[in-house]
């Protein structure tokens, strides 16, 4: 089925780019009925406007979590959706905010792009988290959301390697080309097949090889 979908920025919107070109090449079979920022002068927003899609925004500024989520869900009924797509959307989202968007399985309809290998460094800074600690081995995770930030069922995951002479930036720059191509796929599967559910659990619904790709 073609999708419907909410994607939710708060800044760059790179990957947001990332599922409209998808879109745009047919290599992504959805709509995007809104995008939405708490930040009225996200670059993303431009940028959909660039691509006919409607933004709107409304600022969390003076506003508690649940006046500003109330707004936000006022303005979401207005937009037919299958899921809100979170695409660098800097709040976390109340369980009463979730509640609203259940599916008939109980789970959450918002879908979560984060720049480590979760369950390992959750949080605002995953790439530099998990550069500073070191490690041989980083990636990319798309996961359901839950009640618990950067947590739920792991949709996909896809993983690189840390290069001798790496730099942050470079480091980073591998992740997000990976995020680019991974967020459109895994919602192009979820057009295709839905979200399947095995012994009442969600699975990976796509698995990438782990083979190296260059940075754009
Ligand atoms: C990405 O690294 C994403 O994984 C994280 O926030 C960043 C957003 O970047 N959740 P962009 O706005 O999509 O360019």
């Amino acid at each position: 089925m073609s999708l419907k979908l909410v994607i939710m920025v708060s800044g760059r919107g790179s990957n947001m780019k990332a599922i409209l070109e998808a879109i745009e090449q047919k290599e992504l079979d959805a709509q995007v009925s809104l995008v939405f920022s708490n930040n009225a002068q996200a670059p993303a927003l431009e940028t959909a406007a660039k691509y006919g899609v409607q933004t709107a925004s409304i600022s969390s500024r003076g506003l508690s979590r649940s006046e500003h989520e109330s707004l936000v869900v006022d303005l979401l009924k207005k937009h037919q959706f299958d899921y809100i797509v979170l695409a660098g959307y800097m709040r976390i989202l109340s369980k009463s905010f979730l509640d609203h968007y259940r599916d008939k399985n109980g789970f959450y309809r918002v879908i979560n792009i984060h720049p480590s290998l979760l369950p390992s460094f959750p949080g605002a800074t995953g790439y530099d988290d998990a550069f500073n600690a070191g490690v041989a081995e980083s990636g990319v995770t798309v996961h359901l959301v839950d009640e618990e930030v950067d947590h739920g069922p792991i949709l996909a995951q896809w993983s690189f390697m840390r290069q001798a002479g790496d730099s942050l930036e470079s480091f980073k720059a591998r992740g997000l080309a990976i995020e680019h191509i991974l967020y459109p796929r895994v919602l192009q599967s979820v057009a295709r097949g839905g979200i399947a559910l095995k012994d009442n659990k969600i699975g990976l619904v796509f698995a990438v090889e782990n083979k190296e790709i260059s940075a754009r």
